[in-house]
């Protein structure tokens, strides 16, 4: 049932091919250890979900560098101590068939003081809501990140990963520098495109030809409500031409909980748009909780790829039962109380 779910996924570089279209999409946990190293729980976690069918997994977003540290308990890849962890989870998927991938990020400007022992880091001096001020990062401190990243990507790879993914998107670090209400600077940080593609390019450097590099992007940070503006179909086109120049394979479009709306004041859906910009295979998450409408959703041609988090979250087996028509356990809001409290309400 629901075919198109199944078939392979083809990323397009270096004959990478996942066994089917779905996805488990990256998801934040508050269990890893307190220096972000993943431990037993972790690995039980992502061996669920590879145990119930999905075809490949992202991994929750994993700070590159301690500077870019969002949340406590988080996980991290910020140094070779955090190789391990990530290489056992790495290994319980692929013991499944199935691919792994992390998520590397920068919390930037979302982030407190208590956390990172200073202020947070950002493009521009800004307070985002609910965060600490952050202060405008020095140009040392870009190329820093931008190493990190670079670091993060090589650690990914020594974990056995199969593809990397930048964190683009909810308005943190590299979405930052994209977003002109939040980016003033005055030196050539200041061109949107510039920190990310610099990024990607050192990513490539890291991993090689043959390791594809999914980006992650949002027009929104995190609400949903907000205005698409200050994007607009034209600034939305250049950089992801700029991006894709620099190196991605992959989209994973991140349309927070509105993946069936339209954008910039149309009907036209976010990855319609994306497709007017580029060619490359597009991963959409945003509210796909039931099969029959992400399967209809990649039949209209909207997707190559659906990324899964909440329906994943309830149920870990939900792909295996989705493919034979079983009944799986339907998300509810009090499985991310449940998981915030430690414990895996999938299982
Ligand atoms: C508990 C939780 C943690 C999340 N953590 C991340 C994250 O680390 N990185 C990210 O890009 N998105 C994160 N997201 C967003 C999801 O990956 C996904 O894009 C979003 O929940 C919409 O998909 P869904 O409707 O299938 O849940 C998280 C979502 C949830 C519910």
């Amino acid at each position: 049932m629901h075919e198109p779910l199944w078939q392979a996924f083809d990323f397009g570089r270096g004959d990478l091919q996942s066994k089917n279209s779905t996805f488990m999409g990256p998801v934040t946990l508050a269990t890893a250890e307190p220096d972000g190293r993943l431990n037993d729980w972790i690995v039980e976690w992502y061996r669920a979900r590879a145990k119930g069918g999905v075809g490949s997994i992202i991994g929750a977003a994993a700070a590159v560098h301690a500077s870019g540290f969002g949340w406590a308990n988080a996980m991290t890849i910020h140094t070779d101590d955090h190789i391990d962890g990530w290489k056992r989870s790495v290994d319980a998927a692929h013991a499944e068939g199935v691919l792994f991938g992390t998520q590397l990020y920068h919390g930037g400007a979302a982030s407190h003081d208590a956390l990172l022992g200073h202020q947070p880091w950002c493009p521009s001096a800004w307070k985002r809501d609910g965060f600490d001020p952050a202060r405008e990062m020095t140009v040392e401190e870009i190329e820093l990140v931008i190493d990190a990243f670079a670091y993060g990507a090589r650690r990914s790879i020594q974990a056995g990963c199969d593809f990397v993914e930048l964190h683009g998107a909810h308005g943190y670090l590299l979405h930052q520098f994209w977003r002109r209400d939040v980016n003033h600077r005055e030196d050539k940080w200041g061109e949107p495109t510039l920190f990310a593609t610099e990024v990607i390019k050192a990513v490539r450097a890291a991993v090689g030809e043959r390791v594809p590099i999914v980006y992650r992007f949002s027009i929104h940070s995190d609400d949903p409500g907000a205005t698409d503006e200050p994007v607009s179909p034209e600034s939305l086109s250049v950089y992801l031409k700029a991006l894709e120049d620099a190196g991605v394979d992959v989209w994973d479009i991140s349309c927070w909980r509105e993946s069936r709306r339209g954008y910039f004041g149309t009907t036209t859906l976010l990855p319609e748009w994306v497709r007017q910009a580029s060619n490359l295979p597009r991963i959409v998450a945003g509210n796909f909780l039931e099969p029959a409408g992400a399967a209809e959703y990649c039949e209209s041609g909207y997707a190559e790829g659906i990324a899964l988090a909440r329906g994943l979250i309830s149920d870990a087996a939900w792909c295996e039962r989705a493919q034979v028509g079983d009944a799986y356990r339907p998300y509810q809001d009090s499985d991310l109380h449940e998981l915030r409290a430690g414990r895996d309400p999938g299982v």
